[in-house]
């Protein structure tokens, strides 16, 4: 079977590490690894490769930064020679990026089998970019792998048939696991000055938290009330970087420097400070779901999720980006008054076995594709 899985922005990176894995511990499978470029930084792609030891991509399409319409085409234009010329039975996307949307389209337009692991998730707020994504994905997806039953039940909803859908669990926990003893070697704490559950550990990168200046200066403002209380450490991803800059916050610069604002971390660093913080503050999704397995508090800069199960069973709670409802969260944390939550089923470090596996039956049976080629 010849397989090519996608890769293109930072979420991506931990979720194909075990597929990787995985697909290249079978003989019968051969694959090639393609890199969108839709991430090119060293600290937001390079560094991730290290840190998780994922081979160098055989082709990087360089896509790079763009409106949504202009990055999407250009992933487009970039990855239809490299399928036409390779010809594989199956791709392998992952997540909500646009390089999964877009890669999936142009697979699909040439009946190459799409498996789409991290299928079914819906937040259904359409103002996020990634409901789209997911959406889109979703409609031309061959075989779902979810990683809760919430998934399932949205695609049986929206129509998709019971038996391409695949509950195996959660690839970014199988990350998680294999990579927890080396990130406690990190020297993170050590150089942050941090002592264990000694800070916070903030996120917040998403366009409806940071694009509007007014919104940005509400969570700011929240955010330099928890400071202190509890040091809140801040790797700044680049596009809150960039939106920092705006003259309306120009009033919350001396507060806002008192946090520790630092440069986006590695996986292993990260890891360590997630691992040790009293409690997280994020807009990302990964992380609302590595909090869950890890036990530490979540509290989610989102009015919604697309991943209920960390609220339902998990440590996560949501709390918008309504200043008063952040702090009194913040407060019952900090007397010790928050949820303790438990792992979801089959989160559990073995989910990209069951990926592969799924997919040589598939293979065998030949049923990869939906709708069978004519
Ligand atoms: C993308 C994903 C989002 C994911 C996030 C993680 C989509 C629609 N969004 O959002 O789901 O949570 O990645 O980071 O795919 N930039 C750099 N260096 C880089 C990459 C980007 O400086 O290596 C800057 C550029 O100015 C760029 C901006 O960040 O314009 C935004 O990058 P983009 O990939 O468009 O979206 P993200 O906000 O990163």
């Amino acid at each position: 079977m010849k397989i090519v899985s996608v890769v293109g922005a930072r979420p991506n990176f931990m979720k194909i590490a075990p597929i990787i894995r995985a697909v290249t511990s079978q003989p019968s499978i051969e694959h090639l690894l393609v890199h969108t470029g839709q991430h090119y930084d060293e600290k937001m792609s390079k560094s991730f490769f290290k840190d998780l030891g994922i081979p160098k991509p055989d082709v990087n399409l360089e896509a790079g930064s763009g409106s949504h319409a202009r990055q999407t085409a250009e992933i487009m234009m970039r990855f239809e020679p490299v399928l036409l010329k390779y010809k594989p039975d199956l791709m392998i996307v992952v997540g909500d990026v646009n390089s999964t949307l877009g890669c999936s389209v142009v697979a699909s337009k040439l009946r190459v089998a799409v498996a789409h692991v991290e299928a079914g998730l819906r937040s259904l707020d359409r103002d996020m970019p990634e409901e789209i994504n997911r959406l889109v994905t979703d409609s031309i997806t061959d075989i779902f792998f979810t990683t809760s039953p919430d998934a399932d039940q949205n695609l049986i909803k929206e129509g998709i048939a019971k038996n391409r859908i695949f509950f195996v669990g959660n690839v970014m926990i199988d990350t998680l696991m294999h990579n927890l003893n080396k990130a406690s070697q990190s020297k993170i704490l050590h150089n942050l000055h941090l002592k264990p559950r000694g800070y916070a550990l903030l996120t917040m990168h998403r366009p409806s938290n940071v694009d509007d200046p007014q919104i940005l200066k509400r969570l700011a403002g929240a955010l330099a009330a928890i400071n202190q209380d509890i040091p809140v450490v801040f790797p700044v991803h680049p596009r809150t970087r960039n939106n920092l800059k705006h003259p309306a916050l120009k009033n919350l610069n001396a507060q806002l420097s008192r946090l520790k604002l630092i440069e986006p971390l590695g996986y292993l660093d990260f890891l360590s400070l997630m691992t040790n913080a009293r409690f997280v503050l994020t807009d990302s999704g990964g992380i609302q779901e590595e909090t869950t397995v890890l036990g530490i508090p979540c509290l989610t800069l989102r009015e919604n999720t697309e991943r209920p199960i960390t609220v339902t069973q998990g440590t996560n709670v949501l709390v918008g980006s309504d200043p008063k409802k952040i702090l009194s969260e913040v407060k019952k944390i900090l007397a010790g008054r928050h949820k303790k939550g438990r792992r979801p089923k089959y989160w559990d470090g073995k989910s990209a076995r069951r990926i592969v596996e799924t997919l040589m039956k598939l293979k065998k049976n030949n049923r990869l594709l939906l709708v069978p080629q004519r």
